[in-house]
């Protein structure tokens, strides 16, 4: 990788994975396409303006569809991300990646990466071959927030639809529209705009843990949802569970017979934390439920699938006490 050094640009590498943002079209139906078929460079060609914005270098880490990635390839992207953070010659790293699951990818990096240097990740909803795809448009955004000294120490910053949101915040709410990623609670930190890049507010605490090497440590999430028993529960428990994120219904909460088991769970050892299947508002302690008798964490605002992600961090980097992983989510809101 060779980052262009006469540059008087900032210089940033472009790290890709996949996605939508890299999808080409093929004949399986009208709307279908391959995922990550398209390689970065031909991506960044379709951008007006990229080589007077950045010297751009490119490289592949996957080029998947984000509904496969694995605990491997977190841990590959968080380590180049690393290392490259780590060189003089440069200023800002750009993640393309499926829209799917980015949310997650830029929480564990967000957990797990100190720099200060600016880390951006993009994705589209349309493919390369679309009419009127938004990736050259996103791609544009990302670049121009990466090349920002403002983004520098605000954590891992996702952009997409000239919107820049925080890593613990984002969450994909849409499976069509180009304005999917929306942050519910604190609303985006900034945008992108005709005359360039500006921020409303400062992103969340960052937890500063340390890049746990993968395989992480299995976490399931339950749905609760009315009429719930316990089975999936003891499921989870059975296939080695060693962590277990409740999608709860209103505050964090389920059936009588799933809170019961989960308390035998969290008795026996595993970490139990109590999200909310709602997109809106914090799961508090000890409202509905009594954490403090069952040795339950309770989420706050993370949504079930960061509340994951944290947890699998947390509980890899050994820390599996109820009192400790309750900290760690506070310290994290
Ligand atoms: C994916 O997440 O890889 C597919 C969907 C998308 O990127 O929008």
């Amino acid at each position: 990788m060779t980052v262009p050094s006469s540059s008087p640009l900032p210089r940033i590498v472009i790290l890709a994975t996949g996605g939508t943002i890299a999808g080409a079209a093929d004949a399986r139906s009208k709307g279908g396409y391959n995922a990550g078929a398209v390689p970065a460079e031909t991506l960044m060609a379709a951008v007006p303006g990229a080589t007077e914005i950045a010297g751009i270098a490119f490289e592949t880490v996957a080029a998947i569809g984000s509904q496969d990635i694995t605990d491997a390839v977190w841990h590959a992207l968080a380590h180049r991300i690393a290392v490259l953070a780590a060189r003089e010659d440069v200023d800002a790293i750009l993640v393309t990646h499926g829209t799917d699951t980015m949310e997650e990818t830029a929480y564990f990096l967000h957990l797990t990466l100190s720099t200060q240097k600016p880390v951006v990740m993009v994705g589209a909803m349309r493919p390369s071959t679309a009419l009127s795809g938004d990736g050259p448009a996103n791609l544009r955004a990302g670049l121009m927030v990466a090349a920002h000294p403002d983004s520098r120490g605000r954590g891992i910053l996702v952009v997409l639809n000239d919107t820049i949101h925080g890593a613990r915040d984002v969450t994909k709410t849409s499976t069509t529209q180009v304005e999917t990623f929306q942050s519910p609670n604190l609303g985006p930190l900034g945008y992108v705009t005709a005359n360039g890049v500006a921020f409303l507010r400062a992103p969340g605490a960052r937890a500063a843990l340390q890049l746990p090497p993968a395989p992480l440590p299995r976490v399931s999430i339950l749905y609760a949802h009315a009429g719930m028993d316990a089975l999936l529960v003891e499921a989870a428990i059975a296939a080695g569970a060693r962590g277990v994120v409740l999608a709860g219904v209103g505050d964090g909460n389920a059936a009588r017979p799933v809170l019961e088991a989960l308390a035998e769970a969290a008795r026996s050892g595993v970490a139990v934390v109590r999200a909310s299947r709602c997109p809106l508002g914090p799961v508090l302690r000890n409202i509905e439920v009594s954490d403090d008798a069952a040795g339950f964490v309770a989420a706050g605002l993370h949504s079930p699938a960061k509340a994951r992600v944290l947890l699998q961090v947390l509980l890899a980097s050994g820390i599996t006490a109820p009192d400790a992983i309750q900290a760690a989510f506070d310290r994290t809101e």
